[in-house]
């Protein structure tokens, strides 16, 4: 692995924050197998992520220290690390997103782009609750909730997938998706638990954490796919051959990478769902030792 590792344990929670420091100067410009489409589409989504994962953690933040989870010391640590390996992430996907602004595409506008829509949609949403008596620290750790299960369930996939792994030719990229794939099984739970909480497990609380994560993957599905045709459109590669690659890539049957979170996705709904019946500590322990953690 041609970067530096430092781990950190200072929280003693049930997983490590890692500072990587991934060097992104000789990433190529299309480096996922040379393909415009399939790099567009990691662009689009690695373009969510700053100022996503800057909500995640202003959201766990907001409500940790309130009564019913304050005195929990085991989630305090969880939390504490969440929190850490979440700015690990925005810190490297900065530094990606910078190098892909080096070749021309405007990934700073996408990121401005994707605070006003998470900014704008907080609100929205907690005005809908109100008169149900749904807060904006419900909305705002609900909709958390939802994406940490998106991001845990498409990190599975990353680390499932070994098409999708082939087609990621540059070991820099790799070893960054894969890090943070990783690192969003080894967390998924605790913005949940959090969640559980505070809020409990009762009728209202299913309610909200359900439509908030038919919420978030529409608002996601759409923000994600405007980048995408964006970035495609200002590089003048809006041509079939990118579609073909997107459309194997993400959603054909056998080898998509959205298609195949489909099951996993729809876990979420279960009454009494909890983000660690969806086992993968085997899968992390292979990958754990492959990337040497
Ligand atoms: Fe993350
Ligand atoms: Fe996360």
């Amino acid at each position: 692995m041609n970067t530096k590792v430092n781990i950190t344990n200072r929280a003693g929670a049930s997983f490590p924050v890692r500072r990587m420091a991934f060097e992104f100067d000789q990433v190529p410009e299309y480096w996922m197998k040379g393909s415009a489409g399939l790099t567009h589409f990691m662009t689009a989504l690695s373009a969510l992520f700053p100022a996503g994962e800057k909500f995640f953690i202003d959201s766990v933040r907001a409500v940790r220290y309130h009564p019913a989870i304050k005195d929990n010391q085991e989630l305090q640590k969880e939390i504490s690390a969440f929190i850490g390996q979440e700015a690990m992430h925005t810190q490297e996907h900065v530094g990606f997103n910078a190098s892909a602004q080096k070749y021309g595409h405007d990934v700073e506008r996408l990121d401005r782009y994707t605070d006003k829509v998470i900014q704008g949609a907080r609100k929205v949403f907690a005005g809908v609750g109100k008169p149900f008596g749904i807060t904006q620290e419900m909305v705002d750790l609900t909709a958390t909730t939802a994406l940490e299960h998106f991001t845990a369930t498409i990190a599975t996939q990353l680390l499932r997938n070994s098409h999708i792994q082939e087609l990621m030719s540059d070991d820099t990229m790799k070893t960054m998706w894969l890090w943070h794939a990783i690192e969003e099984n080894e967390h998924k739970a605790v913005a949940y638990d959090v969640f559980e909480g505070v809020f409990g497990q009762g009728t209202k609380a299913y309610l909200l954490r359900t439509s908030s994560l038919v919420a978030a993957m529409l608002t996601l599905f759409v923000v994600q796919n405007y980048f995408l045709f964006r970035l495609l459109k200002e590089d003048k590669q809006l041509n079939l051959e990118a579609f073909k690659a997107i459309y194997t890539y993400a959603y054909s049957p056998s080898k998509g990478i959205i298609t195949g979170m489909g099951r996993e996705m729809l876990a979420y709904f279960r009454p009494g769902f909890h983000p660690n019946d969806l086992d993968t500590v085997s899968l992390l322990d292979t990958w754990k030792a492959k990337l040497g953690f």
